[in-house]
């Protein structure tokens, strides 16, 4: 089987407050988008890399990761997902991951891509740490059988690809939600801290930390 990974990194990374999209910022001395790269091309279940990046990106792709193959996202993550899938020829199976999730650990890679054998996708998740709260009516929403949900997601590529034209809901979070909604079953696996994504500005010193953590 031969599998793809599909990197989105077409953001505009509005909330991060860097001049750069943040998948372009140095983060643990390289550029936060050099860290999946190198995890996912270094997999050996991986044969294809392949990246999306919004319009006017190129230079700023090149200069960070040389001349890799590339193509430009949408105006929405899922318009970027889709404009990927669109361009992955010769493929069984996709790993589509969010480049604000710079740490990618092959163990999980690994579990991701096993499960793919019993469901047409597969997706790392963590309990839930803290109390939750339904802000708008002010009740403790319970935890227990809450996950929270992570990348790379692993699917099976014709049935994503199903999934996303068929998709009439609002704009979705992640892919596996699309895969749900088109009856597909979506396999649970055990994510990892290390995807934690990184969206604000003390994220990229937490996201370093974690890293200094585990190298340890
Ligand atoms: O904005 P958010 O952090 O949810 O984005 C998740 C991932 O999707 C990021 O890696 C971002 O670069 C990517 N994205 C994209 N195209 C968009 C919006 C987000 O590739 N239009």
């Amino acid at each position: 089987l031969r599998t793809a990974a599909l990197i989105v990194a077409a953001g505009s990374g509005s909330r991060s407050g860097r001049a750069l999209p943040k998948q372009f910022e140095p983060l643990a001395g390289r550029p936060m988008l050099a860290h999946s790269y190198g995890a996912l091309s270094r997999h050996p279940a991986v044969d294809r890399v392949l990246v999306v990046i919004g319009a006017g990106q190129e230079r700023a792709l090149a200069a960070i990761l040389g001349e890799v193959p590339f193509v430009i996202g949408g105006a929405t993550r899922r318009q970027s997902v889709a404009n990927g899938l669109a361009a992955l020829a010769d493929m069984d199976r996709v790993l589509i991951h969010d480049a604000a999730r710079p740490f990618v650990p092959p163990a999980v890679v690994d579990r991701l891509l096993a499960a793919l054998d019993e469901a047409p996708g597969a997706i790392p998740v963590l309990p839930v740490a803290d109390t939750l709260l339904h802000a708008g009516t002010a009740g403790t929403v319970a935890r227990e059988p809450l996950r929270r949900v992570q990348t790379p997601q692993a699917f099976r590529l014709d049935a994503i690809r199903t999934a996303h034209a068929t998709w009439t809901g609002p704009e979705p979070t992640d892919d596996a939600q699309m895969l749900r909604a088109s009856g597909g079953e979506v396999a649970l696996v055990e994510g990892d801290t290390m995807l934690d994504k990184v969206t604000y500005p003390a994220d990229f010193a937490a996201a370093e930390a974690r890293l200094d953590i585990r190298s340890r």
